[in-house]
Order: structure tokens, then sequence, then C-alpha cells
């Protein structure tokens, strides 16, 4: 039975927690494989209204396993927190799972990523500042502390130790910071442990033994595409892997499993943070698309930079992550326009360019080349299939669909779960 991945194919909050969520009581287990809480997931289910940043957002299907697999980095201060909120509204979150592997974010890479977005003036990235680039960096360098590592003290401890060798030198070198102790940080990560323990488990194992089983498993992405280490606007990116690579290291799954990779794709294009957004608006559309869009950060409040669809960053998505369906949100969020402009190229130094740019000096310098397609003015949220929804909303549909590489399996014509049109089944 399937492996089936989520992920985001712009630059994030395409409402990918939505769709996890629209097919959350048809699989047994979805898994966050990267990331940690910089992520910020809305799902809207008729009168409620959850945000979640560390828990899959499967773990609001009842029936459904959450994990959160060995790619993710952890804040433990965040998870309880948003377990402990998530029980208080009647959301049993008993099922969870941690992966023994998953790194975890210790105060000083909080710390840290502050302080180096400051040290780096005008060339910052507009981090989340929740310590998930040093956490990231750390294991690459092979000084991070893993969740297994809380459950014996005298590794913790070596760990620990070990990590803050350096990171006091540079904290008090060169960002004029005071040095932690190994105790302080210690205490900090154990404060947890115990309430932890019985969540902690082989994640892989329990994921294969399922699939074994015949059991569908959604893997869902944090962050996006664009926001790749690797195929993202590098150095504007996050720190681990969000496309369907990552779903694969992230989790422990191989890619022989995987039978369907599900783009998400906002029929417009927002980003937060610093970097390169060719199509953005600095003038009243952006403003409209910000307003009807609600298009403000579900983790930090700011607001989001917004700007016109994108089909060569859609393309280049699709054959990054190898989509077989898009699902296409946030189409409600344009009606009411004359005239919808659509990003079909580049110009790049005079030179038209149909795909993403080789190079970043290449994508910084690309001027959108657009082709304009009809608007519609009728509310359209309560369209439940295509034929619902007005001509021209229609025809942009099937024209961003011929575009981007994949077809478009669902269209999001509103927040609420309720609220999609399906044109093909997504499982
Ligand atoms: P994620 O990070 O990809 O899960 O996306 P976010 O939750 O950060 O941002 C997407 C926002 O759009 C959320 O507030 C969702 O509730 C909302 N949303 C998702 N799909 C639709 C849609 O089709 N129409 C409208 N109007 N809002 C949507
Ligand atoms: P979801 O899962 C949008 C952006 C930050 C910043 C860059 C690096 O909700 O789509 P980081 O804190 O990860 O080191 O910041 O990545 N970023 C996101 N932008 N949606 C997200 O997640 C993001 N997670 C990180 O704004 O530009
Ligand atoms: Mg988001």
């Amino acid at each position: 039975m399937p492996a089936v991945v989520i992920v985001g194919a712009q630059w994030g909050d395409e409402g990918k927690g939505k769709a996890t969520d629209l097919l959350g009581s048809r699989v047994d287990y979805v898994v966050k494989f990267n990331g940690g809480n910089n992520a910020g997931h809305t799902v809207v289910i008729g009168d409620e209204k959850y945000a979640l940043h560390l828990l899959p957002s499967g773990i609001l299907s009842p029936g459904c396993t959450p994990i959160i697999g060995n790619g993710v980095v952890i804040d433990l201060d965040v998870l309880f927190e948003e377990i402990d909120a998530l029980e208080a509204r009647g959301i049993d979150t008993s099922k969870l799972r941690v992966s023994a592997n998953a790194h975890l974010i210790a105060d000083y890479n909080r710390t840290l990523d502050k302080v180096t977005e400051r040290f780096l003036g005008s060339r910052k990235i507009g981090t989340t500042g929740r310590g998930i680039g040093p956490t990231y960096a750390d294991k690459m360098n092979r000084l991070g502390v893993r969740v297994q590592d809380l459950f014996d003290e005298k590794i913790l401890r070596a760990k620990v130790e070990g990590a803050l060798e350096l990171k006091n030198q540079m904290l008090t070198k060169v960002y004029n910071r005071r040095a932690v102790s190994v105790d302080e940080i210690v205490d900090q990560l154990l404060v947890h442990a115990e309430r932890l323990r019985p969540m902690v488990a082989d994640t892989a194992l329990v994921l294969h033994e399922a699939l074994d089983r015949d059991e569908t498993v959604l893997l869902e992405a944090g962050q996006a595409t664009l926001l790749d280490v690797d195929h993202g606007t590098y150095p504007f990116v996050t720190s681990s892997s969000a496309t369907t690579g990552g779903a694969c290291t992230g989790s422990g799954i191989p890619p022989t499993r995987i039978t369907r990779v599900i783009g998400i794709v906002k029929a417009y294009a927002t980003r937060v943070g610093e970097g390169p957004f060719p199509t953005e608006l600095f003038d009243e559309h952006g403003e409209r698309l910000r307003t009807n869009g609600g298009e403000f950060g579900t983790t930090t409040g700011r607001p989001r930079r917004c700007g016109w669809y994108d089909a060569p960053v859609a393309r280049y998505a699709a054959r990054i992550n190898g989509v077989t369906d898009f699902v296409l949100t946030k189409l409600d969020v344009l009606t009411g326009w004359d005239r919808i402009p659509v990003c079909v190229a580049y110009d790049v130094d005079g030179e038209r360019v149909d795909e993403m740019p080789t190079t970043q000096t290449g994508f910084h310098h690309a001027k959108p080349i657009y082709e304009f397609f009809e608007g519609w003015s009728e509310d359209i949220s309560g369209a439940r299939t295509m034929d619902d929804l007005p001509a021209a909303a229609q025809a942009y549909v099937r024209a961003i669909e011929k575009m981007s590489g994949a077809r478009i399996s669902a269209v999001g014509v509103g927040p609420d779960r309720e609220e999609t049109v399906v044109l093909h089944d997504l499982l």
C-alpha cells in the first residue's frame, strides 16, 4: 500500500495543512519529516481553527497515528505546549510517536539563530528565529543532541559539553553574549524527558511495518521546494530538505515505496523572509492579495510578500518532486479581479528564459513575462465541482494546469475542509 507525499510547490504556506487534514481520515499514519516549529499550518474544521507548528496536521484526525520523523528538529517546550493546547481542546494526542533519531533544538541554537541574523545585517535570511538553521548545522557537523540522548544522562552531558566548547567561544567572542553552562542546558533538555519517553520509537520500523500491513502513510512536508536547502533559492532557504527526497531521508521510507506525490500550489504566490521573488507586487494588487488571502504568517505574524502565479516555479517543483497531482489552493482569493496575470517565463537581462534560471544571479535578475487571463466576480466558495465554477475560473485552472507540469486534482475555494473542488481522488 502507498506512501503518499505532500510537498509545498512554492515558498511555503500553500495550504499543506489543509490538504493533509483533508486526507487525514483516510490514512493510517501522517509523518512530519523535515523542519520544526518554523512551520505554521492553519487547519479550519467547521467553527474550529487550529494552528499547528511541530505536530503533523494528521493529529487532528482521530484514528490516524501522527509521527515526528528523524528528519525533524524538535523544540521540546514547543512540542509539549502544542500537545497541551490540543488536549485542552479535546484532541487526543496519545498516539503520537517521535523518532529516537530526531535532533533537539537547544537554547543556544535559538540564541545563535537570532544573533547571526542580526550579525548578517542587510544580508539576513529573515529566519523565523526558532533555532532551525543552527540545529541542522549541528546535525551536519556531528555536534547535535538527539532525542535518544535524553535517556542516557552521561551521554547527554558529554554531547552538550562537546557542543558548548565551540558554542561558548562563538557566543562570547564573536557575538558578545554570555556563555552558557552544561548544567543549564542539560537541565532544560531533561525537563520533558520522562513525558517524552513513552512516545519515542524506531519510527522508520513502525512505518515499514505499517506499509507491510497495507496501511497508508502520508508524509507531510514543512516549508516548500523553493525553501529547500538544495533546490531552493539558496541562501534564502530553510536548512532542511523540504522536497520528496527529504521525505525519504527524513522518515526512513525508501523512494520505491512512494506511489504518489501531491504538490500544493497557491493560485498566486507568497513568500515570507528575504530572497528573490520575481512576481512580487508592491502595489495595491499585492495589498489586496494579502488582505483577501489573510497572508500573515501563522508562526511569526509577519505580513507575507504577495505576487502573481509563477508557472516556471510550479514546473520546477513538479520536476524536483515528481509531482503526480497538484492541489491548487486559494482560488477564491482571486475573485474580483478583471484580469489575472500569470508569469509564463522570465526576461533575464534581455533574454527570454522559460524555466528557472540556472544561477541565483539569473533568478535575482528575472523579470516576469505575463499572460493575462479573464477574471470572475462570483463568490466561488460554495463550488464543489468544476462545473460549479464560473467559466473564467475554470479556464484559469485549466491554463495553469497546462503550464505547471502535472494535473490539478483538487482546487481550494475556502479555508474550510469542505471548501474544496475534487477533480481526481488524491489517494
Ligand atoms: P501551510 O503552511 O502550507 O500549511 O499553509 P498555512 O496554513 O501557513 O497558510 C495557508 C492559509 O490559507 C491558512 O490560513 C489556511 O486556512 C488557508 N487556506 C488553505 N486553503 C485555502 C483556500 O482554498 N482558500 C482560502 N481562502 N484559504 C485557504
Ligand atoms: P510552512 O511549513 C513560509 C522561511 C523563513 C525564512 C527562511 C528560513 O508553514 O510552509 P528558518 O527559520 O526556517 O531558518 O527560516 O524560511 N520559512 C517559511 N516560510 N512557510 C514556512 O513554513 C516557513 N518556514 C521557514 O521565513 O525566509
Ligand atoms: Mg505555513
